[in-house]
């Protein structure tokens, strides 16, 4: 894996439809992404396994969706308006580019990276989006856009309590966008402006908050092997006390091992009691919480799980991106060449199955097609009737297609048609009554 691999996937996302440059027509908005009709499709997948895993799954753990703009107070009582929601910032006197302190080599430190001019003293940038909410725009009406989808979590925490009857140990789950003024967005989707995150917060009493860290810890890193991820490609990352966020007691990044370096796709934190307490105080409302059992009353501890969406997203991509030297579809012409599959987990392939006539005739087509409005209450379908047999299977390769149905001439005869596997390129004649029932039991291994 390298840089090279990089631009690879990058050129494939944008040729396949799965992300495209924010903006693309204006020239683009830098830390700005797309997500095309297949990313979509894929993205919503990663989102859905979340929720299946960390929701749908426990009967402790329940969801919310609040609102992306929230009373600017949540931000002064969460610590992001001051330093700890800041990156170190220089700029360069000559080009006025600029650049995180943090990220320039000690070389760099003094001259920008570009043009060699002098950069500025190092100053501290908040990032949070500022925006104005309302007709006037002054100090009155300001407010930013969410930094981290966390605090719509804690706000509603009392009625969440209460309209749930939730008793400690649960969670609060809540999957949407938060925005960052990312002084240097970066490496594709990996560092945006704005980007997804898919976070619960869980509440405990604090005696067992270290126990139920390593449970998450463990749980979270679970899931991107579960869904196909390289174990090798992934690894833990506990932080320095020096680097801990302004609210975290510990913290752990699960990293991937992306083609630009280890980067952190998902951070585990102990937040202590530091945002009820703060919640608390900032918004005059008692948000401690009280033992039915022993009458205890106290601030419950939280540990959090937060994981980037986009993040995740990429790294399915990466780890699933394989190209095959001498190419692996015998029926295309051109076979010296590299093929690329995407050998998604078949709960994230973006389309579940493709469906295609071997020619455009139209017995051919009016059957592939009432095979495809079959399927099509079950999975997401790609009906494709474009270009040679070959060509039209790579597209499916390359979009991680796990199964590809060919209606051929003998299929009019024998109302059988030829099912395809991604992986192992074995074929099947499979009856064209049978074949939802036969992809069913596939798409359950
Ligand atoms: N609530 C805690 C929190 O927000 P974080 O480590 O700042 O912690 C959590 O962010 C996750 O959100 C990261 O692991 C990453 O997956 C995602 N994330 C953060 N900033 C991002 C950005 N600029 N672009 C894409 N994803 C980002």
């Amino acid at each position: 894996m390298n840089e090279n691999i990089m631009e690879k996937i990058v050129s494939l996302c944008k040729r396949r439809g799965f992300i495209f440059p924010g903006s693309e027509i204006y020239g683009g908005l830098a830390g700005t992404y797309d997500y095309g009709p297949v990313g979509s499709h894929l993205k919503q997948n990663v989102r859905d396994q979340w929720r299946y895993t960390m929701t749908h799954m426990h009967d402790n753990i329940v969801e919310v969706d609040a609102s992306i703009l929230m009373e600017r107070k949540v931000w002064d009582a969460s610590g992001h308006t001051s330093a700890g929601f800041t990156d170190p910032l220089q700029e360069c006197k000559k080009c006025h580019k600029r650049w995180r302190a943090d990220h320039l080599t000690e070389e760099g430190k003094t001259k920008c990276p570009e043009c060699g001019g002098a950069l500025t003293e190092t100053k501290r940038f908040n990032l949070l989006v500022k925006t104005h909410l309302g007709p006037v725009e002054d100090d009155s009406t300001l407010t930013y856009l969410r930094g981290e989808t966390t605090q719509g979590i804690y706000v509603n925490f009392a009625s969440v309590v209460e309209t749930m009857r939730m008793r400690i140990p649960f969670g609060i789950a809540q999957v949407g966008k938060a925005f960052r003024n990312e002084i240097t967005p970066g490496h594709f989707t990996y560092r945006m402006r704005e980007f997804e995150q898919m976070e619960m917060q869980f509440f405990v009493h604090h005696s067992e908050a270290d126990k139920w860290f390593v449970y998450w810890r463990q749980e979270r890193m679970k899931w991107y092997v579960d869904l196909g991820i390289n174990p090798d490609h992934l690894r833990f990352r506990p932080h320095e006390k020096s680097e801990l966020a302004h609210y975290a007691k510990a913290a752990e990044d699960i990293e991937y091992l992306f083609p630009f370096g280890w980067h952190e796709i998902e951070g585990i934190h102990n937040r202590g009691d530091w945002d009820l307490s703060r919640h608390s105080q900032f918004s005059g409302q008692d948000l401690s919480y009280q033992d039915e059992k022993t009458g205890e009353k106290f601030i419950p501890y939280i540990i959090e799980t937060s994981a980037g969406a986009d993040r995740a997203t990429l790294a399915f991509i990466i780890d699933a991106y394989e190209e095959v030297e001498g190419g692996r579809t015998t029926t295309t012409k051109s076979v010296k060449e590299i093929e690329t599959v995407l050998r998604f987990d078949r709960r994230l392939a973006p389309i579940k199955v493709a469906v295609l006539p071997l020619s455009k005739k139209d017995a051919l087509i009016a059957l592939a097609q009432d095979v495809a409005q079959m399927l099509r209450k079950n999975w997401i379908i790609q009906y494709d009737e474009a270009g040679s047999i070959g060509r039209r299977y790579r597209r499916q390769d390359e979009i991680g297609t796990p199964y590809c149905v060919t209606v051929d001439f003998e299929s009019l005869e024998d109302k059988k048609v030829t099912v395809r596997d991604r992986d192992t390129m074995k074929q099947e004649r499979v009856v064209v009554a049978e074949l939802k029932q036969y992809l069913q039991e596939k798409f359950s291994l």
